[in-house]
C-alpha cells in the first residue's frame, strides 16, 4: 500500500497555493474525488507541510533554488507575446533538439508538462488488477498511487546494502508484474543502481512487462543513462523532467522516451494536451546551453559535500548521495525532528515509514544549508524538546553504508 494517505486529497484544494493548502482539508476531502488522481512531489511535501513563513527555508521539496537558467529566462520573456497562439512548431523543436542531442529517434520521444503525466499514466497503461506494480522501499511513492487507483497489487521490495534496487528480489517478488519502477538516483536515497542491474532486469523480467526507469535526478551525477536500453528497443520507458537540474519545477517540462509502440499505450492513458508555449520555449534554450548541466552538478556537489563535512564533523548519521537530497537519521521519530526544524523555519522534506528516523534533505544553496546546519544543532543538542526516546532505525543493520 501507499506510504503516504493520500486518498483525500483535491486538486482544488492544492491548486489554492502551498502557503495557504491546509492538512485539514488535505486529510477532509472525499475519496471519490481523487480516484484516479495524479500524485506529485509538492503534493507528498505539502501533506506535511504548515504555512511558511517568507523567509522560511525550504528544501523539503528536491527544488533547484537556482531556477531556470539565464537563456531560459530570455527565452520565456521572447515568448510572451506570442503566447496567444498554440505554436505547437515550438514542441516538435525541443523534441528535435533533444531528440538530436541524445542519438534519439524523434517518435521515441514525447514532452509532458514536467515527468509526473507520463508516470502516472505510465503505470496507468501497463498495471491492473492482473499486473503489479514493483518499486524499491523506500522509493518515490507517485507510481504506488497510480497502481492503486487502478488496483493493481503494489509490491515494495527493500532496497539493498548498497541501496540500489534489488532487481532480483524485485523479479522474484513479481511473476506477475506489470510494470517495475526503478528510480536512479532513486528518491529519496540519493543512491544509484548500476547499469547492469537494469539490464538484467530488462532481460529477465516476466514476458509482457515493462520497466520504467525515472531519471529525474540522472544530470547530478555521472552515472550513465539507460536511454541505450532504449535505443536497442527494449521494454523500456526513461522519464526525464527539466524540474531539478534545469530548475524549471514551476515551469512544467519532461520527456518519456520509449519505443513508438509503448508511448502509445502511454498516450491512450493521458490522452493528448497541449504544452505551455513558456515551458517548452525554456526547455530548448536549457538544451541548448552546453554549460548548465556540467555547472549545476559541481555547484550541487561541492553544497553537498560541505554539508557531509559538516554532519560528519558533527556527529550525524546519513546516507551517502549522488543527487540533490539525501536521508539524514535523526536516531528518533523523523516527525518530530521535521516539527522541530519548521519551528526554526527550515522546511526539511518528509519520512518513510520503513525508516521512520530518517527524514530528507534537499541540497539548497550555501546559505540556505547554513541554516539547516544551526538550525539541526538547536534541535538536536536539546534547545527544542522531544516527546519520546532516541529511536533505531528499523534496518539499521541492514543499512551498511549510513555514516555515522
Ligand atoms: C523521482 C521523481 N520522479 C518524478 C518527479 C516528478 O517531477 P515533475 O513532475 O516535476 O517532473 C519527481 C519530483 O520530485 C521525483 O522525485
Amino acid at each position: 500500500m501507499p506510504s503516504q494517505d493520500l486518498s483525500s486529497f483535491s486538486r482544488r484544494s492544492f491548486s489554492r497555493s502551498r502557503q495557504s493548502f491546509s492538512r485539514r482539508s488535505f486529510l477532509q476531502l472525499s475519496a471519490a474525488a481523487v480516484a484516479c488522481q495524479m500524485v506529485t512531489e509538492p503534493m507528498l511535501a505539502a501533506a506535511a507541510r504548515r504555512p511558511i513563513p517568507a523567509d522560511g527555508v525550504m528544501i523539503d521539496s528536491n527544488e533547484n533554488p537556482l531556477g531556470p537558467c539565464q537563456s531560459a529566462r530570455d527565452a520565456i520573456s521572447g515568448i510572451i507575446p506570442l503566447g496567444g497562439r498554440y505554436l505547437d512548431n515550438l514542441t516538435d523543436d525541443l523534441i528535435h533538439t533533444f531528440a538530436q542531442l541524445e542519438g534519439l529517434k524523434p517518435e521515441y520521444v514525447h514532452v509532458f508538462p514536467g515527468s509526473t503525466p507520463s508516470l502516472h499514466f505510465g503505470v496507468v497503461a501497463f498495471t491492473s488488477p492482473q499486473k503489479s506494480y514493483v518499486t524499491a522501499d523506500p522509493g518515490y511513492e507517485a507510481g504506488m498511487h497510480a497502481a492503486s487507483a487502478v488496483e493493481a497489487r503494489v509490491v515494495k521490495v527493500p532496497l539493498t546494502k548498497a541501496y540500489a534496487h534489488d532487481v532480483r528480489a524485485m523479479i522474484a517478488a513479481a511473476p506477475d508484474a506489470g510494470l517495475f519502477y526503478i528510480c536512479s538516483p532513486n528518491n529519496p536515497t540519493g543512491t544509484l543502481t548500476p547499469h547492469s542491474d537494469i539490464e538484467y532486469l530488462v532481460e529477465k523480467k516476466p514476458k509482457g512487462s515493462i520497466v520504467m526507469v525515472d531519471e529525474a535526478y540522472i544530470h547530478f551525477c555521472e552515472a550513465p543513462s539507460t536511454l541505450d536500453l532504449v535505443k536497442a528497443g527494449k521494454d523500456v520507458i526513461v522519464l526525464r523532467t527539466f524540474s531539478k537540474t534545469y530548475g524549471m519545477a514551476g515551469l512544467r517540462c519532461g520527456f518519456a522516451v520509449a519505443r513508438p509502440d509503448l508511448l502509445e499505450k502511454v498516450m491512450d492513458s493521458a490522452g493528448w494536451n497541449f504544452m505551455p508555449v513558456t515551458a517548452v520555449a525554456a526547455a530548448s534554450a536549457s538544451l541548448k546551453d552546453s554549460k548548465l548541466v556540467p555547472e549545476r552538478r559541481r555547484i550541487n556537489a561541492t553544497v553537498r559535500q560541505e554539508t557531509f563535512q559538516w554532519l560528519d564533523r558533527n556527529g550525524y548519521s546519513y546516507i551517502p548521495s549522488e543527487s540533490n537530497c539525501f536521508l539524514l537519521d535523526t536516531k528518533r521519530p523523523g516527525k518530530e525532528v521535521i516539527d522541530a526544524m519548521a519551528e526554526q523555519k527550515v522546511f526539511i522534506g518528509r519520512i518513510w515509514p520503513v525508516m521512520p528516523t530518517c527524514v530528507r534533505i534537499t541540497v539548497g544553496t550555501h546559505d540556505e544549508m547554513a541554516q539547516f546546519q544551526a538550525a539541526l544543532q538547536k534541535v538536536m543538542r536539546g534547545s527544542t524538546a522531544f516527546s519520546s526516546r532516541p529511536e533505531k532505525p528499523r534496518n539499521a543493520r541492514r543499512n551498511s553504508r549510513l555514516v555515522s
